[in-house]
């Protein structure tokens, strides 16, 4: 009985060892089948050479009226009292002009939301999206996220990323106020934009 179980040994390891290869192969097969991450070269995808760009353009942001671009939609209780306008949140789509003047030509427009996030100073986080309408740039899009110390004279914030044209888009944009209104607190914004893209 012993001697016919020894001799069958052989074959149940045989057994035991096809059958983890087959375990083996098959759950590599389906990871192969479900890759999650795959090396690519830059090319593969048409990034071929990084480009630095220089964009000018005027922001409008219009907050009186009857068609105000930027609507408040936020604050707190004591927001009106703050010197700072501490707590108050807008919402923007600011138009994106080649010129200074409301009628010049539209190159984009600014979406997204800035608050009034300091406490001693007016001092803005600006969370928005430079959506560009023009030519060769329709579509694409470039991702702000920054500190805007409104009453500086000239203030920097980071380009975080970019879609279509700007994919991988990082750099800075420097904001100087052209015009502002200390009636109707409308202003114009002039922008100079620096950005590293394919
Ligand atoms: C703050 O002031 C604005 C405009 O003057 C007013 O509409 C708003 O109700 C005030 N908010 C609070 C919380 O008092
Ligand atoms: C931008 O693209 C949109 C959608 O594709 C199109 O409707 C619009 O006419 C384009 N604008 C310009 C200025 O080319």
């Amino acid at each position: 009985m012993a001697k016919a179980l020894s001799s069958l040994t052989p074959f149940f390891f045989f057994l035991a060892l096809s059958t983890t290869i087959i375990v083996f192969f098959s759950a590599h097969a389906t990871a192969t089948n479900h890759r999650f991450s795959t090396p690519l070269s830059p090319k593969k995808l048409g990034f071929k050479r990084q480009k630095l760009s220089h964009l000018h353009f005027y922001f409008h942001d219009i907050v009186s009226g009857r068609n105000p671009t930027a609507i408040r939609v936020a604050e707190s209780k004591t927001t009106n009292t703050s010197k700072s306008s501490f707590g108050a949140v807008s919402i923007m789509d600011d138009p994106l002009t080649v010129g200074p003047e409301p009628t010049s030509k539209l190159v984009g427009r600014a979406q997204g939301i800035y608050a009034a996030a300091s406490q001693s100073e007016l001092g803005l986080l600006m969370v928005l999206n430079y959506v560009f309408l023009e030519g060769e740039y329709n579509g694409s899009t470039l991702s702000i996220l920054g500190h805007n110390a409104v009453l500086s004279e000239v203030r920097e914030m980071p380009i975080v990323g970019g879609s279509g044209l700007f994919r991988f888009a990082r750099g800075y944009a420097q904001a100087k106020t052209y015009i502002f209104d200390f009636k109707t607190l409308d202003a114009v914004v002039e922008y100079n934009v620096y950005v590293f893209h394919y």
